[in-house]
């Protein structure tokens, strides 16, 4: 067992005051969009890079190649990333010292060391990137994102500013969340999973859930009242996810997200209640009887042939809505060919399963959503 919470966490109000204590300014380059830049630091004598002048949505291996040669034209001391979790994935590569292009960066034996600074800020609330040393890119020539641990891709800070949820358009706010909702839930249940990890998850899980009852109740104008809650539970589901790998929500998301042009988060909340169901069903009295009994104690009791987990479908159906999978373009003849390539392309998180899904399980899985 290890476990490591790598960079130094801190937390800030607003980004002015993040800016005076992390003295940032011209030798540092902060990487973010463009809409960010304007609404929340225009003022900053720090250089910029806008993500959004290479890439429309979430990164493909391509599109961080062509970051990567402006990146080594500029001469900076930090990169200092702000945005969601596509950015800051980026800037982990960004910050690389190597001249190897993304797709011989993701060579598995290649670990180049860090050439500047790193602070890692995020403006969502879920992915924990943070605090991961991971980056996902798209790959569309293998028709799958792909994730890569680089060593040096923890940052030395990682800086939750409350200030940056205050614009989070809803959407946003609601997938992200789900989805570091989802890195607790999954790596609470990972065989990989220890103490520690399982101190964070927990924290994570119970904090986001009342944070979406308040949601429901008092409506949406309460996400910035507990900006704090949802970033440290994001972050905290992060620490785990920098110690335990997630599993097969993940695993089936990635690819469906990578067909279908899905977002990171929305495709993770879209699979988790089917795939929880499922190991409720095969395996009910493991650590997943603990994640129930949460589920209920926030939620309330189930009714008669209800599960905790139906409950949790329920609740995450008014907060974050999702289409059936038939909307996004799945036809009913691609379910066992997505099956067959999530078992091909995932097996680096198929294996951290609460229990083995075999490719039925996953078909059945699409079955429910389409
Ligand atoms: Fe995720």
């Amino acid at each position: 067992m290890q476990f490591a919470i790598r960079p130094m966490i801190h937390g800030y109000d607003t980004f002015a005051a993040f800016g005076k204590a992390h003295a940032v300014g011209p030798r540092d380059l902060i990487f973010t969009q463009r809409i960010l830049y304007e609404t929340f630091f225009s003022q900053t004598q720090a250089q910029t890079l806008f993500y959004d002048d290479f890439c429309g949505g979430e990164p493909t291996a391509a599109t961080v190649d062509a970051m990567l040669i402006e990146v080594r034209s500029r001469y900076f001391d930090r990169l200092i990333a702000i945005g969601g979790g596509s950015i800051l994935d980026c800037a982990k590569v960004l910050a690389l010292d190597s001249n190897d292009s993304v797709a011989s960066l993701f060579a598995s034996d290649v670990q180049p060391g860090r050439k500047v600074g790193l602070i890692l800020s995020p403006t969502t609330c879920g992915t924990g990137s943070e605090v991961t040393c991971v980056s996902v890119f798209d790959f569309p020539e293998i028709g799958s994102k792909v994730g890569k641990g680089f060593n040096a891709g923890f940052a030395d800070h990682a800086v939750l500013i409350d200030e940056f949820l205050s614009k989070i358009p809803y959407q946003v706010f609601a997938t992200s969340s789900a989805d570091a909702l989802v890195h607790a839930l999954e790596i609470y249940l990972a065989p990989g999973a220890n103490a520690y990890t399982d101190v964070f998850c927990l924290a994570a899980v119970r904090s986001l859930l009342q944070g979406y009852i308040r949601m429901t109740q008092l409506g949406s104008s309460v996400i910035q009242e507990d900006a704090k809650a949802y970033l440290a539970a994001s972050n905290m589901a992060g620490i785990a996810l920098s110690n335990v790998l997630a599993g097969g929500v993940h695993a089936i998301a990635m690819h469906f997200g990578s067909e279908h042009h899905v977002p990171h988060g929305e495709a993770t909340r879209l699979f988790l209640p089917p795939v929880f169901k499922t190991y409720y069903g095969k395996e009910p009295s493991g650590k997943i009887a603990d994640i129930a009994q949460l589920i209920e104690e926030i939620l309330g009791p189930c009714g008669p042939g209800c599960t905790p987990f139906d409950a949790l479908d329920e609740l995450l159906a008014k907060v974050v809505p999702t289409r059936r999978l038939s909307e996004y373009g799945m036809a009913a003849e691609d379910v066992d060919r997505y099956a067959d390539k999530v078992i091909e392309t995932q097996q680096r998180l198929l294996v951290n399963n609460y229990t083995p899904l075999s490719k039925a399980d996953i078909v059945q899985i699409y079955n429910q959503l389409m």
